[in-house]
């Protein structure tokens, strides 16, 4: 099977850890047959450099003339001082939007052996913790209008719209559910309906999409119970549904329960099998070119692409299996080491995990 891949390695510890999980895939390729071909294109910071623009229009064109996106991540320090459309993370959000990637899944899965790596307390994580975030991508805050204006109550004043529509809400709840019931057949849907009109439409069509999900338990939460949920027992959600900016805050703090950012990956879906893969994590400046990042988000969402891109379920497996191999011998990268534990930097962890597979 030829399968063509997009690959925007981005910026501060972008290249570092998708030159890992294309050394993965290579190997994967060789193992199994497959043909990956890699068409590396520009976006974010790298881009704006080269090309004056975050997203080039040849990097939209690869991206939906291939059958899979994998991405680093974008931003840094020294596009900081640009605003509005030059921003480096404009192009995420505009190439989510261009490929219709409305479902971004983030699973947040605890491994047995980085139990040490979690700041919650083990009675917290006895049972393990297994939750998959479902958050809303191309709506919400990040994508409702936006300016500024002189008149504000006191002095200059910025604003952000958070809008959503009926059909938006019910094609994400959908997704939701779906999964639910592949899992342990339970949605929590979060928002803040006590004082956001616009949560008030979610909680509602939610509510309505459940009725054809019979065996699905639905609940409703607000985002700063969620918040606080998730610290005292994990293990009472399965999948939570959200919105685009609660997700993206409650996706970073569900992955650090799990041990680290650098651990989760994710997959962003639309309507055809055409998906983008990239950690949960940003370019993290403050650690790149060092040899410190952990790969293993990005390598986990190199898993996630031949899983849900691909269907290439044995493959996936053998990736998964593979990091928790090498998790089990006490290899650790920075981020999730403690005492007695075997110190690794980036191209050595994925050394290893290539050697598992
Ligand atoms: P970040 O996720 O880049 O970093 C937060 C903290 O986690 C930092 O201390 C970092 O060192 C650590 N960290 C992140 N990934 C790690 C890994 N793989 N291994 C070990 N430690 C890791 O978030 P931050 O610092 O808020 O943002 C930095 C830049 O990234 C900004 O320009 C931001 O806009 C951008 N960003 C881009 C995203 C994307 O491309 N999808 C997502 C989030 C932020
Ligand atoms: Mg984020």
């Amino acid at each position: 099977m030829i399968i063509n891949i997009a690959v925007i390695k981005g910026d501060g510890i972008g290249p570092e850890i998708i030159d890992g999980a294309i050394d993965v895939l290579k190997k994967v390729e060789e193992y199994y047959g497959h043909r990956f071909l890699f068409k590396e294109v520009l976006a974010g910071g790298s881009a704006i450099d080269v090309t004056g623009e975050p997203l080039p229009k040849e990097t939209i064109q690869v991206c939906k003339e291939c059958d899979a996106v994998l991405l680093g991540a974008v931003g840094g320090p020294k596009w900081d001082h640009l605003s509005g459309e030059l921003r480096p993370e404009k192009a995420l959000l505009s190439l989510r939007e261009e490929l219709g990637l409305y479902a971004n899944l983030r699973p947040a899965v605890l491994y047995e052996s980085l139990k040490g790596a979690s700041p919650l307390r083990d009675e917290l994580l006895s049972n393990g913790i297994d939750i998959c975030v479902v958050r809303e991508l191309t709506g919400g805050i990040y994508f409702g209008e936006k300016g500024r204006n002189q008149k504000g109550k006191l002095g200059e004043a910025a604003y952000d719209v958070e809008i959503y529509s009926v059909g938006e809400v019910e094609r994400i709840a959908k997704v939701a559910f779906e999964i639910a019931a592949k899992r342990k057949g339970k949605v929590t849907s979060i928002d803040k309906a006590n004082v956001l009109e616009s949560s008030r439409l979610w909680r509602s069509v939610v509510t309505n999409v459940a009725k054809q999900y019979v065996d699905i338990e639905l609940e409703h939460m607000y985002v700063d119970n969620a918040a606080m949920q998730l610290i005292r027992d994990p293990n009472q959600f399965d999948v939570i549904v959200t919105s685009n900016m609660f997700g993206d805050i409650l996706s970073d703090e569900a992955s650090m329960i799990t041990g680290s950012i650098g651990m989760l990956p994710s997959a962003s879906l639309g309507y055809g099998s055409k998906g983008m893969y990239e950690p949960i994590h940003g370019s993290a400046p403050d650690i790149s070119g060092k040899n410190i990042a952990n790969p293993i988000a990005t390598i986990l969402s190199a898993a996630m692409m031949l899983r849900h891109s691909f269907k290439l379920e044995e493959e996936a497996n053998s990736i998964e299996k593979a990091v928790e191999a090498v998790l089990r011998e006490g290899y650790r990268t920075a981020d999730i080491t403690s005492a007695g534990m075997k110190l690794v930097g980036t191209k050595e962890m994925t050394k290893l995990i290539i050697n598992k597979l």
